[in-house]
């Protein structure tokens, strides 16, 4: 093993390499989170295969379609994974402490084991404890088998030889090779058991899920080339006092990344939630100034969510401004062109934007919903509730065309709203649409003067 036996420096944060001792990371400005690690050769690529045992194949000679899907029985995450499982694929997902991993994969697994055979790997819990967590959330079948392990070449045994359909590994961080001389969790520690998964699911055909822990900054912990190594990232995230989550492809080498799942934690596990701007939307105070709903597409799903703002006079020289669930600078952006296009004077104002419910929005859709916010705030005068209004608002205060404006009015029909203020390019897309008031703006005047 000499050869290829050298010692380097890693990241702990971000994986980055160095040669030597560094105390803040050039890569991710982490302070001291280099830690040598020795790397040996990896195990699994020293194949030992000849020549005449390599076949290289044309592309007319494979046989796949997208009939072979396995559908978990949930529609959410089925649709987040691009329409099913595709056999032999890992798949990663992440997500903050105690947010559902590990609930999310053993409902996989109880729907899943109905009829084929799947295996939980756990190196958190012990069996009880996975016990604790099945009582909850119904009957099981003979199918699941569990593992309590943390080592990488019994699990490696364990898989080749029962070969199981669907594998869960929580997680990924707690596995160890002996090879590696590393404490589990270190960035070579959880490369090497990356690998050791990568072969196994490409070589057998068999699915593995894969559960990674998150960094403070909310990316997957250990090395970058984890997220690329796996064929699909899934994020799992919500808001820690609110009780549903967003299940959000971040990478996906068989389908959209658009696409989110939205489920509700309750007390038997994760409900899928069909309906998410109901969802989103309930508890929406009445005849209230600075609130509005807007319209976000999550992929190909329209997502109506509130937007408020909070306009008040500072009482500092240094007004105060706040955004959540938006972007902070998109929102001083609408608040320059405000002043500038219409004269309003923010200058000396508080604001305060939120998306109700804890939810993240960036499409730029949502401008005209924020500028409308803060103007019903800011003038006190309450925004017609049966309304929504969605389009991109530029610098010149012109309000601009959004894709896909069928579907956004078509839910906000669905929901029984009665008035839709679209961007004006866009009324012929939607004129088809009937028993819903659809009013075209050009600019941000215009919109204005319907407060
Ligand atoms: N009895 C219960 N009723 C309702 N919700 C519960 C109950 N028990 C646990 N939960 C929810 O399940 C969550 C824990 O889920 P889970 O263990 O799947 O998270 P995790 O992402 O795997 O966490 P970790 O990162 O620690 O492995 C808790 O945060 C809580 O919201
Ligand atoms: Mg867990």
């Amino acid at each position: 093993m000499a050869k290829g036996k050298k010692t380097v420096y890693f990241c702990q944060n971000c994986g980055h390499e160095e040669t030597k001792w560094l105390g803040q990371c050039p890569a991710c400005k982490e302070w001291n989170t280099f830690v040598e690690e020795k790397v040996i050769a990896s195990s699994v690529t020293s194949g030992s295969r000849t020549d005449r045992e390599i076949q290289i194949v044309s592309l007319s000679e494979v046989n796949a379609d997208d009939q072979d899907r396995i559908t978990t029985g949930m529609a959410e995450l089925d649709r987040v994974l691009g329409g099913g499982i595709v056999p032999g694929s890992l798949v990663l997902v992440g997500g903050d402490p105690g947010i559902g991993k590990s609930t999310l994969l053993l409902q996989v697994c109880q729907k899943l084991s109905e009829n084929r055979s799947v295996l939980y790997i756990s190196g958190e819990e012990s069996l009880s404890q996975i016990k604790l967590r099945a009582n909850r959330m119904g009957t099981f079948q003979e199918n699941l088998k569990l593992l309590c392990e943390t080592n990488l070449a019994a699990i490696r045994s364990v898989i080749e030889k029962r070969k199981p359909e669907l594998v869960i590994i929580d997680s990924i961080q707690t596995m160890y090779s002996e090879e590696v001389t590393s404490a589990p969790g270190s960035v070579s520690q959880v490369r090497e058991s990356t690998n050791v998964f990568m072969q196994l699911a490409k070589g057998l055909g068999i699915t593995i899920f894969i559960v990674g822990h998150v960094t403070k900054e909310g990316t997957v912990a250990g090395p970058r080339v984890l997220e690329h190594m796996v064929d699909t990232v899934l994020y799992f995230e919500g808001d820690r006092h609110a009780s549903y989550r967003i299940l959000r492809g971040v990478k996906n080498r068989f389908g959209s990344t658009n696409e989110i799942g939205v489920f509700e934690m309750r007390q038997n596990g994760l409900v899928e939630v069909e309906n998410p701007s109901e969802y989103m939307l309930s508890g929406k105070p009445e005849n209230a100034s600075g609130s509005v709903v807007a319209c976000s597409m999550e992929g190909t799903r329209p997502l109506l969510i509130e937007i408020q703002a909070l306009v008040c006079e500072s009482n500092f020289g240094m007004p105060r401004r706040t955004a959540t669930g938006t972007d902070y600078n998109r929102v001083n952006l609408l608040m320059a062109v405000l002043e500038k296009r219409i004269g309003l004077h923010l200058g000396n104002c508080d604001a305060y934007v939120n998306i109700a419910g804890g939810i993240r929005m960036n499409e730029p859709a949502i401008d005209l919903g924020i500028v409308m916010a803060i103007v019903s705030s800011y003038k006190n005068r309450p925004i017609d509730e049966k309304m929504i209004v969605f389009g991109e608002v530029g610098l010149s205060g012109e309000v601009r065309a959004v894709n896909m404006p069928e579907q956004r009015v078509a839910e906000a029909k669905k929901l029984g709203f009665e008035t839709c203020v679209v961007p004006e390019v866009s009324l012929d897309m939607v004129k088809g649409i009937r028993g819903i008031k659809v009013m075209g703006v050009k600019n941000i005047s215009d919109a204005m003067n319907l407060i």
